[in-house]
């Protein structure tokens, strides 16, 4: 296994490109079971997560290649209707296979994903969703099992305990396309994920209005096509970079940013005391003047995403003052704190808030990441810390971030990877 070496501190400064969006892709590619026909998407990030994806519709029966960034799926005639533990158990997004194997084959036996070091994580409002849609569920031997002749349409409400399910939104979308009659998702999520696949899904034919909003209205179909269609930018990687910048007294300019998927975050730096300045795809980051202490609550999009919790944290560390930082979508997602707390910060957890005094600088140290961005907030740790750290379990960083070595490298960073 490697270990991430990062020598600190650094000033980050120059250009880099954001890769496409992994929450995107991922129920882009599960949508690809909906149809027997070819399906061609770009911009695809070389990551485990996709990969893993990729393995999973080839046990379903897909032809999957992927060449520098754009994934062919054809179909080899033989569709299977089984999503084996072994794969969904590894990654969560996974279970995203249910709706469309249900709605193309009548049936469909999927893994239960199993819970995850930031929290429970239920299924909860995807099997109500599917069933509303007149399915009917079983689960045996840690599998769900689904049957339907032909789905219907319905409405269903899919507001949880903490708010609406990314997900959970994608897999009744995915399966109420080829459901009889007119499905209405009532607190869908309103994440631009979710709404890519929308556009993903309308592009094979589908009749969807409203993705985006907290109500989607789906007019089943009774077949949908192959098509062409090229992933958003990840607007988390994103994030992360301009948390570097800022972190790191940097300057960077980040390119295939989508600005108008950022505004909370844009806002919530900008009163930290970021100067932003937005092009058509493109952010430049810099500090205005000095690091100021902000809140912080996280919450379904367009809120503060969950997503950027751990780094926004990172830098809180180093900034003068109390900063409050309230997780409202996992409360406990916060493994990374006492990681930080090991490189010199000043954190103290209470319930689902963190109360983070920030220190004059943090130092170097052998850390280890719990998640994937409990790891991007180490490494931001990282380059700001005076001296040398080392994360290890890094196999958290690379299911989300492609190429992060090379771009903090590009941007002046000293990262190297080392055996442990
Ligand atoms: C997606 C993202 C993940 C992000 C999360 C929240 C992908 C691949 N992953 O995960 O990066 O952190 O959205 O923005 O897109 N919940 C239930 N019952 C359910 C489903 C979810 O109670 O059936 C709860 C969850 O435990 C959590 C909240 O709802 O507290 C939101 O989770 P959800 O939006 O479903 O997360 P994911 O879609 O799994």
């Amino acid at each position: 296994m490697d270990k991430l070496v990062i020598e600190g501190p650094a000033r980050l400064k120059g250009e880099v490109t954001v890769s496409g969006s992994k929450n995107a892709v991922l129920p882009i590619l599960a949508a690809t079971l909906l149809t027997d026909e070819p399906c061609v998407i770009r911009k695809v990030p070389n990551l485990r997560d996709t990969n893993t994806m990729l393995k999973i519709l080839r046990s379903l029966g897909k032809c999957a290649e992927f060449d520098k960034g754009t994934v062919s799926i054809s179909s080899t005639g033989q569709a299977g209707f089984f999503a084996d533990y072994k794969l969904v158990s590894t990654m969560r997004a996974s279970f995203c296979v249910l709706g469309p194997i249900l709605a193309k084959l009548k049936k469909a036996k999927v893994s239960l994903p199993g819970g995850c070091i930031i929290g429970v994580r239920p299924v909860d409002l995807h099997l109500k969703g599917i069933k509303a849609l007149g399915a009917e569920i079983s689960i045996e031997s840690g599998y769900v099992l689904a049957k339907a002749d032909r789905l219907k349409g319905n409405s269903v409400y899919l507001g949880g305990v903490y708010g609406s399910s990314v997900l959970a939104t994608g897999n009744v979308m995915m399966a109420a396309t080829l459901a009889k009659g007119r499905t209405l998702i009532e607190a869908a999520a309103c994440e631009p994920e979710v709404a890519d696949l929308a556009e993903f899904l309308i592009k094979m034919g589908a009749k969807i209005k409203g993705h985006g909003t907290p109500i989607i209205e789906i007019e089943g179909v009774k077949g949908l096509h192959g098509t062409e269609h090229t992933i958003i930018p990840d607007r988390i990687e994103a994030g992360t970079l301009m948390a570097a910048a800022l972190i790191t007294k940097g300057d960077i300019l980040i390119k295939n940013v989508l600005c108008q998927h950022l505004g909370a975050l844009i806002d919530k730096l900008e009163e930290a005391g970021a100067c932003i300045t937005k092009a058509d795809s493109s952010v430049r980051v810099r500090l205005k003047s000095k690091l100021k202490a902000i809140n912080v609550t996280t919450l379904p999009y367009p809120g503060f995403p969950t997503d950027m919790q751990a780094q926004i944290m990172s830098l809180m560390t180093v900034t003068p003052g109390i900063s409050v930082i309230t997780e409202k979508i996992y409360p406990d997602r916060f493994m990374h704190v006492s990681e930080l707390n090991r490189m010199g910060a000043h954190i103290q957890r209470e319930g689902p808030h963190a109360i983070v005094e920030g220190v004059k600088h943090l130092s170097g140290a052998p850390v280890m990441a719990s998640d994937l961005r409990a790891s991007a907030c180490l490494v931001l740790a990282g380059l700001a810390a005076k001296g040398k750290s080392s994360i290890s379990r890094i196999y958290h960083l690379e299911r989300g971030y492609e190429n992060i070595e090379d771009k903090l490298l590009g941007l002046g960073a000293k990262i190297y990877r080392e055996k442990e």
